[in-house]
């Protein structure tokens, strides 16, 4: 199954772009019967690494000849699916049930499952049981596979699986399809090495591995020539990047390079797990004229003895330790983070921790989260889990103090002038376009649709709780 692997990376490519003419051939005799151009549809679900692998999935359709669309009803759907807690997984049952029904009335209608759901056995289990009118499966792993996979389901009769339990393979240079013209993700790493204790990202993304610093200054100057004036570099903890390439280089050596970039105006990354977070990237940002002043920093709990269980290599101190010196070093620096609630063996006493590192850090937004048990994580098979009215009871009251905190840190940017990118017209009113500070604060503002991707400065005028009504200053 895996002799591919043997290939190097640009023989892979130039493989894979064979079959992606295969495919078109596919796609061309549909186009045929139904005498108009295929569509397809794919619809991501999780984070922002996945929302890059469906650039990258609608890159290949886009040039096997489908008409992308953002309709399920389209010929062939894709979901890339989530696993990170389980509601995210029923998600995709429910509306894969949906899809059922409508390939019922489309017989052409084909569908595909990847993702980090894909890479669980009991996930394929059940959908091999009970979802058999999916046609095509496959991982994380082999996703650059996904022309020939595509080309597999043509040729096949029943539902096509194509499941790998790890890579080393790194492929570069296969066509994507951003979702944005002037913004964009590029992933520098894949895979984690951390295993914290409740997460099943690293086993469902594999190990830790970067790209070549080469490949990705590669890659940002060619999104910057084709109109890309901000970035956003993707990894599950960017912080450790480079450890395991042929010539060692840091995070902060990286960000020093993309700066360099003659054109690209912004720089932003995801995520920096607290435990790596150097002197040295303190440095770069604050010396940065092109780094976001935002920093996502997940605290998970404020409690050691939890963070302890969750293996998360930090202790409550050590993060209010690094929160001040970079309050102090960045004043002007937003800081976010990700907090769990729940996690087995926590008291009330332990969420007071919590609530007491959100007063102190005083969090721009903190994205909270109810424990979620994952089979195979060794937090699933500790014996003091937390009764659901116990977690909710915690969670509510964090969700408050988050909410109270994030409302009087976004309130102090009123009055200033700064620059926002303009990223779209506002959803609800169309004289208005919505733009996004550095901080990461969104801006909604009167203004010509022809601004959308350009940077321009905005006077924040109104704070609506966590988004400012603000004027164009020209
Ligand atoms: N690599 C990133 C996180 C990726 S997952 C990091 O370490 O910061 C995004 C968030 O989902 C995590 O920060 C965590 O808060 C949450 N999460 C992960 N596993 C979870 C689980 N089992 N239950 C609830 N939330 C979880
Ligand atoms: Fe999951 Fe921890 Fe890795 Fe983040 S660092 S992806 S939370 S194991
Ligand atoms: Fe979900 Fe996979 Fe991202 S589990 S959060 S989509 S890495």
């Amino acid at each position: 199954m895996q002799i591919t692997d043997k290939l190097t990376g640009a023989e892979e490519t130039a493989r894979q772009f064979v079959y992606m003419d295969k495919a078109k051939e596919y796609v061309e005799r549909l186009a045929a019967k139904l005498e108009r151009r295929p569509t397809c549809c794919v619809t991501t679900f999780g984070c922002q690494m996945n929302a890059r692998d469906s650039e990258k999935l609608a890159g290949i359709l886009e040039r096997a000849g489908y008409e992308l669309t953002e309709n399920e009803e389209a010929d062939f759907v894709i979901y890339n699916t989530c696993t990170v807690r389980d509601n995210a997984n029923q998600r995709v049952y429910g509306r894969l049930g949906h899809l059922g029904s409508m390939k019922k009335k489309n017989p052409h209608k084909k569908i595909a499952l990847c993702g980090c759901m894909m890479q669980e056995p009991a996930v394929i289990e059940k959908l091999q049981k009970s979802y058999r009118f999916v046609d095509l499966i496959f991982g994380t792993h082999n996703i650059y596979k996904f022309a020939e996979l595509l080309v597999q389901m043509f040729e096949a009769d029943g539902m096509v699986v194509d499941i790998w339990e790890d890579t080393d393979q790194i492929v570069e240079d296969l066509p994507i399809e951003r979702k944005y013209p002037f913004k964009s993700g590029i992933n520098i790493m894949f895979g984690c090495n951390n295993f914290c204790s409740y997460c099943i990202v690293p086993y469902v993304r594999g190990r830790e591995r970067s790209r070549n610093p080469e490949d990705i200054l590669r890659e940002i100057r060619a999104l910057v020539d084709d109109g890309v004036v901000e970035i956003m570099l993707l990894g599950q903890n960017v912080n450790s990047y480079g450890k395991n390439l042929e010539h060692p280089m840091s995070f902060a050596q990286l960000l020093r390079e993309v700066e360099k970039i003659e054109g690209l105006k912004r720089i932003r990354f995801m995520t920096s797990h607290p435990k790596d977070l150097s002197d040295e990237l303190i440095e770069v940002m604050k010396q940065s004229t092109k780094i976001c002043r935002h920093l996502h920093l997940p605290l998970q709990s404020g409690s050691t003895r939890i963070l302890k269980a969750m293996n998360r290599k930090y202790t409550r101190e050590d993060y209010l330790a690094l929160a001040a010196r970079l309050r102090k070093e960045i004043p002007d620096l937003a800081i976010t983070t990700d907090i769990i609630v729940g996690f087995p063996g926590e008291e009330p006493c332990d969420v007071d921790d919590t609530i007491d590192v959100v007063k102190q850090v005083q969090y721009d937004n903190a994205f909270t989260f109810i424990y979620s048990k994952r089979t195979g994580t060794p937090a699933a098979a500790m014996e003091n889990q937390v009764p659901g009215e116990v977690v909710k009871e915690g969670f509510d009251r964090l969700l408050k103090v988050v909410q109270d905190t994030a409302r009087e840190r976004v309130a102090l940017l009123k009055g200033q002038t700064l620059d926002a990118l303009v990223e779209e017209v506002n959803e609800q009113d169309d004289s208005l376009l919505t733009g996004r500070l550095s901080n990461n604060t969104i801006v909604h503002f009167k203004g010509d649709r022809s601004l959308i991707g350009e940077i321009v400065p905005v006077y924040l005028k109104e704070c609506h709780g966590f988004y400012y009504l603000g004027e164009l200053v020209r």
